[in-house]
């Protein structure tokens, strides 16, 4: 059997499954503008998500809740003028596909017209499977979410691990298959237990990414700004930092400002 990797010209929603059933794992990370997607793309990410982390790694919010839909447009489509090869997932934010189905689609229709990406990602099962439904029979690819799902932070609590307990777990691999069953090309599970996860892998044939879910899964996704090293307050187990750029661009300024304090910068070659 050959083990050579298929090269993809373009990531698509089939492309993923694709590598599931080969046994390449599927990598993913996030950007929000367009020079992040540039350099992630060009590096030969599979999947970028513009997630609804923007809330928090750009603009500051604690939570992924404040960020609205026509700002997660502009993100996305910074994003997509970017890319010429990863397949680009776009969250849909909290309130934007919770409240009605057809709002779900209608959110899911501005995604993809304004912003030019490939797929949405929501988050939730059963609670919210008309939604999923009406956007996937519009034939809009989307991407579930389960685990911690971080907009739903107040009625968990904490962001603590999800679905250690037999009844949430049961819900979790029930939920897992019925977003299989609806459409659901793809799955993100985050921060729930490595044993669980590689369980419910193993039994859907559709893709399943995860974020602190352990190695047994299809593929990773990690926060950029976390895994390049850019945040450094949050530090939880699963988190591979490959950077340390909140210590480097620190001192780079540091060094900048150094330099015009002493009129260093700029020297004879750097003017006109
Ligand atoms: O918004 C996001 O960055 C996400 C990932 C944590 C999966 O949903």
């Amino acid at each position: 059997m050959s083990t050579a990797k298929k090269e993809y010209k373009r990531v698509t929603v089939k492309s993923l499954t694709e590598m599931k059933s080969a046994g390449e794992k599927i990598s993913m990370l996030t950007a929000y503008d367009y020079t992040m997607a540039k350099i992630i793309d060009n590096a030969g990410i599979d999947v970028i998500l513009v997630g609804d982390s923007a809330s928090n790694v750009m603009a500051g919010h604690e939570t992924t809740l404040p960020i609205t839909l026509d700002q997660m447009i502009y993100h996305a489509s910074s994003v997509v003028r970017g890319v010429q090869r990863a397949l680009v997932v776009v969250d849909l934010p909290f309130g934007s596909y919770q409240s009605d189905p057809k709002e779900a689609l209608r959110s899911a229709i501005r995604i993809m017209k304004e912003s030019g990406g490939h797929t949405v990602k929501l988050e939730g099962g059963s609670e919210v499977k008309e939604s999923i439904k009406r956007i996937l029979n519009a034939g809009i690819p989307v991407m579930g979410h389960l685990g911690l799902t971080p907009q739903s932070i107040y009625k968990f609590g904490t962001y603590t691990v999800r679905a250690k307990e037999e009844a949430e777990a049961e819900k979790l691999v029930e939920d897992a298959k019925a977003l299989e069953r609806w459409g659901c090309f793809a799955l993100v599970l985050e921060k729930v237990p490595a044993s669980l996860a590689q369980k419910v892998a193993e039994q859907l044939t559709i893709p399943v990414i995860g974020i602190g879910a352990g190695s047994g899964v299809d593929g990773q996704v990690l926060v950029s700004h976390d895994m390049f090293g850019m945040t450094h307050e949050f530090n939880p187990r699963f988190l591979r930092r490959y950077l340390n750029l909140y210590e480097d661009m620190g001192g780079a300024v540091a060094q900048y400002i150094t330099d015009v304090k002493s009129i260093d910068f700029p020297n004879d070659d750097e003017q006109y």
